[in-house]
């Protein structure tokens, strides 16, 4: 099953970045280019029936699995950025983290009014970076479809947060 093939490969750091986090290492994931298409199909099959136009992966480990979904999907892929980083005309989103604030970008082109979105990440922690890629995308006159996630971390209750935006959520792999 994709969960257990996920947690196997999944490796975890303690101390980083911070003392007393332990980080769940996806890079072994990347290294298995058979469970990074199991993944991309497990995706696939959850969403195909979600009337989604368009995929938008956060910076920059949303990138990885997102632009494949996208790609999948046969829909656009869309790059939420930290801020800066795009070149063209941007909205962007202001949310605080536990210590400051961040900044998220999209380009305003990217998107149609009206369009149904899926908000791709690798992790849920918290949710604070998608709920703030929800209000942008909202702002700009998108719909949140719903959400996915490679691997969730539900003793943060993430999804308690983010359930109000969307119930349609998506974990692979919980702890
Ligand atoms: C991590 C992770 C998610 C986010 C989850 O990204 O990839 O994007 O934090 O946390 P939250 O649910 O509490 O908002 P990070 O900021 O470490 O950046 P990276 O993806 O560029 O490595
Ligand atoms: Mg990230």
């Amino acid at each position: 099953m994709i969960e257990q093939q996920i947690k196997a490969a999944i490796r975890d750091i303690p101390d980083f970045p911070k003392p007393g986090i332990i980080f769940k290492d996806i890079t072994p994931i990347l290294k298995d280019p058979v469970l990074c298409e199991n993944i991309n199909s497990a995706f696939t099959e959850k969403v195909k029936d979600m009337g989604i136009d368009a995929v938008a992966g956060v910076e920059s480990r949303g990138f990885l699995f997102g632009l494949s979904l996208a790609t999948k999907l046969g829909v656009p892929f869309i790059p939420v950025r930290k801020a800066g980083k795009l070149p063209y005309s941007v909205n962007q989103k202001v949310y605080e983290l536990e210590y400051g604030t961040a900044t998220i970008e999209i380009h305003t082109d990217a998107f149609q009014k009206g369009d149904r979105i899926l908000i791709h990440d690798d992790l849920l922690a918290t949710g604070g970076t998608v709920t703030a890629t929800s209000e942008l995308i909202k702002e700009m006159g998108g719909e949140v479809a719903g959400f996915s996630f490679v691997v969730g971390l539900s003793f943060l209750k993430g999804r308690e947060k983010i359930e109000p935006i969307s119930d349609d959520i998506i974990i692979l792999a919980d702890y």
